[in-house]
């Protein structure tokens, strides 16, 4: 099947390694429109997005996180992060944060939302990765310093965020396991 939108889904990968090039505002506001368009339970739209592209914030965001997990001694996250440079924003030149109101279906929705701007990134040239791992420092005892200096919205909790940039790598798909799949007739 010759469709756009398919071809779109089925290329964006998990990009963990970027360029210094940063986006431009044409592009920078493409990604915020698809975010805004994301359906969400009962058009709650429980979310903030934050279009994080000053790397000082990001870096110390991500040193943060790479200190938490430190801090606790969670091994398995410490290697991981390291077999990854301790790079947890990968030098992505624009990270959209994704704030949310505790609500309705709030965590779906800021997924659906993340999706949305990952399939708009790679619609226009760009890739992303999803990430779940800074939460840790929007909660406990470091929350409110995170959230002031990303100037999250009253009563909002970390969602997820999405980097965005140029890759500078390339990557396969992961594999399509259609055994998790169903027909009922
Ligand atoms: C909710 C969610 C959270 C994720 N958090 C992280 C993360 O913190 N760091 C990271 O490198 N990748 C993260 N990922 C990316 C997944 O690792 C990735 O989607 C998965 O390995 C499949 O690879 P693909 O996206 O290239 O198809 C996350 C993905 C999702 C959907």
């Amino acid at each position: 099947m010759d469709n756009k939108v398919l071809e779109t889904i089925k290329a964006r990968r998990s990009i963990r390694a970027y360029q210094k090039k940063q986006l431009n505002k044409e592009q920078i506001n493409a990604l915020v429109e698809a975010a805004l368009a994301s359906p969400s339970a009962m058009n709650l739209q429980p979310w903030h997005f934050i279009v994080v592209q000053n790397q000082s914030i990001v870096n110390e965001l991500g040193q943060g996180v790479v200190a938490y997990f430190k801090n606790i001694g969670d091994e398995n996250i410490i290697q991981r992060l390291e077999s990854r440079n301790n790079k947890v924003f990968y030098d992505a030149p624009c990270v959209i944060v994704i704030s949310a109101k505790p609500e309705g279906m709030y965590q779906i929705d800021v997924g659906i939302a993340a999706q949305n701007i990952a399939v708009a990134a790679k619609s226009m040239g760009l890739d992303s990765v999803i990430l779940g791992l800074p939460r840790v420092v929007f909660e406990g005892e470091i929350a409110e310093n995170w959230k002031n200096k990303l100037q999250f919205p009253e009563g909002h909790e970390y969602g997820l965020a999405v980097a965005v940039g140029y890759a500078a790598m390339e990557k396969e798909p992961h594999e399509r396991d259609h055994s998790k799949v169903t027909f009922i007739k």
